[in-house]
């Protein structure tokens, strides 16, 4: 027996707004604007950001998840400096999630974004390598 709703399997999960309502890929490019990173709720339950691409064209293949890899703080969009900056301890990150002010020692956590056949957003688990660091992902899930 595997339970459909922990989050973090194969299968992923489909991406909610804050009322729990699934999230649709058409109607969520049509409401945002390029460059947008706005949390929804993804793997674990997490707040996690997706991001639209610079030309409004598509939602990025990868999200972000919001917990700073410091204390767990949830990390705030800072869309006039174009950082992720955690209101806890200073911590800052670039728009893909890689630290550029510690004391966060990590990037944010990845999570791969595709689209299921009902045009749903649907978040996966990242076990590729992380793209910002060419090493493996620090995190498990
Ligand atoms: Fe984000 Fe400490 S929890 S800087």
């Amino acid at each position: 027996f595997v339970p459909q709703s922990s989050g973090g399997g194969d299968g992923g999960v489909i991406a909610k707004d804050a009322l729990g309502t699934n999230i649709q890929k058409k109607a969520y490019l049509d409401s945002h604007n390029g460059g947008s990173r706005e949390l929804v709720q993804g793997l674990r339950g997490d707040a996690t950001y997706l991001i639209v691409t610079e030309d409004k064209s598509d939602i990025e293949y990868y999200a972000l998840n919001a917990v700073c890899t410091h204390l767990g703080c949830v990390v705030p969009w800072n869309k006039a400096e174009n950082k992720f900056m955690c209101p806890c301890h200073g911590s800052q990150y670039a728009p893909t999630g890689a630290v550029v002010r510690g004391p966060a020692p990590l990037p944010l956590a990845l999570e791969r974004v595709e689209e299921d056949e009902a045009g749903n957003v649907v978040l996966k688990s990242w076990k590729e390598e992380d793209f910002r660091t060419g090493g493996e992902p620090w995190w498990k899930f």
